[in-house]
């Protein structure tokens, strides 16, 4: 170690960790967007309310987390999580404490996540990184993720009635049942390579009551398409979702910002899809940032539309 390398040891987060990670989560992206003259706060909510990033990924995936923590003084300098699933592993939220940035202490929990894959023969690591942040984007880079797909962040402030006018299909989306779940891993397989059943039926089941899910059924009773959404004081977000076509990810959405009335919600919409972007700037969409899908080894291009979301994080 040199001198101005910090002294961390890495290990999971554990439920006493909570809160020193609620306020790390909040610092860390309020600062950093501060800093690089956002002049907004990234997250709006007290920061307590950021402890929502610990709450879902342990009912998900317990202990799947690295932080970084200073020999000396106990604190939490950085965190990251990761999601293990069928064919890939995702990675984030990811966050450094302002203090600590700088220092490798995000490169050391990449590092981790990495190993972690190549220990369990993983042939992939996604994440969807901010475009616009340079620490990150550099970060991921150096270590040798792949930018695959571009995507606006888009916000919409839904009207207290609702959005109006209507969308083709939109008469074929209803609510997601658990027994959907199967049937959603098999189309995201078939749009994005990836599965994760755990993701889907928690979030149809819902015990939080923060999701809502819908799914399009085609004429046959086959899906062609999902969209999970959440809505919490930390994030209100449209995704993780796909579809075989613009028109039906268009429907999904569609229906899915009903409940965002009266507030203002995120959806993550690939670049290339012109028809669906279009569609989201008639809802009176606003671009906020950009991002990026970064795949660390194996890809193949989507054969779809693939809405990825950051809680739970898609990759
Ligand atoms: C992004 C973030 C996690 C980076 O953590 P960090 O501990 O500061 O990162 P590190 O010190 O480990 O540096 C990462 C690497 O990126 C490099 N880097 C950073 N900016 C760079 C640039 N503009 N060009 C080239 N390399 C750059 C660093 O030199 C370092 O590489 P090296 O180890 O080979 O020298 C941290 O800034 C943060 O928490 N930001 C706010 C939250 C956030 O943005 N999260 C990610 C959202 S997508």
């Amino acid at each position: 170690m040199t001198e101005t390398m910090p002294d961390f040891e890495l290990r999971p987060l554990k439920d006493s960790d909570r809160s020193e990670y609620a306020l790390l989560v909040h610092s860390s992206f309020n600062s950093w967007y501060w800093r690089k003259g956002w002049c907004n706060d990234y997250f709006r909510c007290p920061p307590e309310d950021a402890a929502i990033f610990y709450d879902i990924y342990n009912d998900l995936t317990p202990a799947s987390s690295v932080a970084a923590i200073d020999r000396k003084t106990g604190v939490i300098m950085g965190a990251c999580f990761y999601h293990p699933r069928e064919y890939h592993v995702s990675l984030g939220i990811m966050s450094v404490h302002p203090s600590f940035c700088g220092l490798g202490v995000g490169k050391a929990l990449v590092n981790y996540i990495i190993d972690f894959a190549r220990q369990k023969g993983y042939k992939s690591i996604r994440l969807v990184g901010s475009a616009i942040n340079m620490d990150s984007f550099s970060l991921y880079n150096k270590s040798g993720f792949v930018p695959q797909k571009t995507y606006h962040d888009m916000v919409i402030q839904v009207p207290a009635g609702g959005i109006s006018g209507t969308v083709p299909g939109i008469e074929r989306v209803r609510d997601a049942r658990v027994d959907d779940a199967h049937a959603m891993g098999e189309i995201e397989f078939e749009v994005s390579g990836i599965k994760r059943l755990q993701d889907y039926l928690y979030l149809v089941e819902n015990r939080r009551g923060l999701f809502g899910v819908k799914v399009l059924e085609n004429p046959e009773g086959r899906l062609d398409g999902f969209m999970g959404s959440i809505k919490h004081p930390a994030l209100n977000m449209i995704g993780p979702g796909v579809a075989r076509t613009e028109e039906g990810a268009a429907a999904l959405i569609r229906a899915s910002l009903q409940r965002f009335r009266n507030e203002s919600v995120l959806t993550v919409v690939p670049m290339d899809c012109l028809k669906l972007v279009s569609r989201m700037y008639a809802w009176k969409a606003r671009n906020v940032e950009t991002h990026l899908c970064q795949v660390w080894g194996e890809f193949k291009p989507f054969n779809g539309v693939s809405i990825p979301s950051f809680l739970p994080e898609t990759g």
